[in-house]
Formats: C-alpha cells, sequence, structure tokens
C-alpha cells in the first residue's frame, strides 16, 4: 500500500513558477502534446531545423538512380538523418526497427511516372501510419494541377485524420512540368496547405525571393532538394534555404546520387543545424569522401 499521509509532503517551492514555455517550432505552439513530441523526433530542439532523407521516389517512380538497393545504399544513411522519408513498403520490408529517427511516410499516391501525375488519392491509412510509429504523413498537393482540388481535399482529410491522432501531416507542394517555379507560385502553394492545416510544408528553394515565401507560411517550411547537382551547389542551396527561413532540408537526389552519399550527409547536416558556410562544408565533405 502505498503511503497515503499527504501530511508528510512539504516540497512545494511555492516561490518557483512553473515554467510555461512556448513550442520551439514556428506556428506549432497550439498543437496537443502527442503532435509536438513527434514533431520534436522530426525537427531538432536544438537548431530548430531537420534533415529529412527523402527516398520515397519509388512511389510513382519505381527503382531509380541510386535507390536501386535500399538496403545497401540507404540504410546506412540513416544514422545521420533526423528523419526518414519512405514508403510503408521500404519501412516494413528495409529499414531496421531499432531506427528511433522521425518517420515521415509517403501518404498519397496512385499514378505512376507514364502517367499523369496530379492525379493522386490517399495512399496510407491513419491507422496504419498509428501502427507504424510513424511521426508525419507525406501528402502531394498540386496546386494549378489536373486534379488541384482533390489533392487539396486529399491532405485536408490527411489533416483531419492526422489530428485526430496526433500525426502531423506535411503538404508536398508539387510544381508541374510547365509551371514557373517562382516565388510567388511558392507562396501561393505553401500558404494555401498551410491555411488549409498542414503541420509543415516542403516546397522547392527558389533564388528570388524565398525569404517571402517562408515569411508567408505560417508554419515551418522545409525544402526538397531537387534534381541532381554539383555536391558544392547542393550545399550553398540548403545554406540559402536556412538563411533565408526554411526550417530545413527533405533532400534526396543530392544525398543519395552524390559520389559519397555518406559524406554528403554529413556535409549537409553541418550546413542546416550548424551553420556551417557552404564552402567549410564542401570542405568537409572532400575530407570524408577522401577517407572512405
Ligand atoms: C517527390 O515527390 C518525393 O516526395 C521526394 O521525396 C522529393 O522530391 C525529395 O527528393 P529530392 O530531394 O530528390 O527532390
Amino acid at each position: 500500500m502505498a503511503d497515503a499521509d499527504t501530511e508528510g509532503a512539504k516540497n512545494y517551492r511555492a516561490e518557483i513558477p512553473q515554467k510555461s514555455e512556448p513550442f520551439f517550432l514556428k506556428g506549432s505552439n497550439e498543437l496537443d502534446w502527442g503532435l509536438k513530441n513527434r514533431l520534436a523526433n522530426i525537427f531538432s530542439p536544438n537548431s530548430g531545423r531537420t534533415v529529412m532523407l527523402a527516398f520515397d521516389h519509388g512511389y510513382f517512380l519505381g527503382p531509380t538512380s541510386g535507390l536501386e538497393r535500399i538496403d545497401l545504399d540507404i540504410v546506412p544513411l540513416t544514422p545521420y538523418a533526423d528523419t526518414l522519408m519512405l514508403t510503408r513498403g521500404i519501412l516494413r520490408t528495409t529499414i531496421p526497427p531499432t531506427y528511433t529517427g522521425g518517420i515521415v511516410l509517403r501518404a498519397s499516391g496512385g499514378p505512376s511516372i507514364l502517367k499523369e501525375l496530379s492525379d493522386e488519392e490517399i495512399a496510407l491509412s491513419v491507422d496504419e501510419a498509428v501502427r507504424l510509429n510513424a511521426a508525419a504523413m507525406a501528402v502531394q498537393v498540386f496546386i494549378g494541377g489536373e486534379h488541384e482540388t482533390r489533392s487539396v481535399h486529399n491532405m485536408t482529410r490527411l489533416v483531419d485524420a492526422g489530428n485526430r491522432n496526433g500525426i502531423a501531416t506535411l503538404a508536398v507542394t508539387a510544381v508541374g512540368r510547365d509551371m514557373a517555379r517562382d516565388a510567388k507560385y511558392m507562396r501561393l502553394a505553401t500558404r494555401i496547405c498551410a491555411e488549409l492545416g498542414a503541420t509543415y510544408v516542403k516546397t522547392y528553394y527558389v533564388e528570388d525571393g524565398f525569404d517571402t515565401v517562408a515569411a508567408g507560411c505560417p508554419v515551418p517550411i522545409v525544402i526538397a532538394g531537387g534534381k541532381k547537382i554539383p555536391e558544392e551547389d547542393a550545399l550553398e542551396l540548403a545554406h540559402h534555404a536556412v538563411q533565408e527561413g526554411a526550417a530545413g532540408v527533405d533532400m534526396g537526389r543530392n544525398i543519395f546520387q552524390a559520389e559519397c552519399p555518406v559524406a554528403m550527409i554529413q556535409a549537409v547536416r553541418k550546413v542546416v543545424h550548424e551553420d556551417l558556410a557552404p564552402s567549410q562544408a564542401y570542405e568537409l565533405y572532400q575530407t570524408l569522401k577522401s577517407e572512405g
């Protein structure tokens, strides 16, 4: 039996007010505890930023370059990622359950690269996301695309289900091949996603005016790496994005298609979490690469 005598409890320190600190992530202070806890497993509470390793490309591309053998080429990178963005198929079959970083599950899909890409449906139930201990569900939103409304509604349905279960929703702004990738478009797409409930938004960095994209979006933004560019340029891209307001990167090809992916992800981490200058990060990349 526990001691029911509460008379002995005297250590109240009534002169010390209980702390009530704001949550570290933009726009997330009013979220419930479980959601905040999951977000703290995506974004570092120390830097307020994240390095997400994206390798969900197979959900519409099949086995693309660098992702032929995720077990051999991607699993060794996972200790350096704050979060993995992937499909449930790869999670179950290939990722060791001992991985303790954040899991962001691809939650929309349908068409392959051979078809109209905006024709997506929700492709994951929230029950499955809970079962797989996901921190967030990622959904493509095609602003200006042929199936714009459906993709927005895919997102809002996931937001509703995610909020009921304390799981974040990452809205991925997908830009059609013939659309201008400029700040005006990114402001429109990211703001619509945030207004309609996305917990955070993934978009592309734009050279002219990315700071206005980040400022106009009331939730955190992470940037996609996009197609492979030279390693030094990818580090510059990450640097500019975080200096202009991004809360990190969700980078795929520029890590796993780098000449030395394990060196590249470590260099990206330094830029994102420690504000290392891109030139120094590139030096680090070369050193780590030469060490094999
Ligand atoms: C694309 O829709 C996928 O969600 C990828 O995760 C995303 O494009 C990020 O990868 P990358 O840095 O290769 O662009």
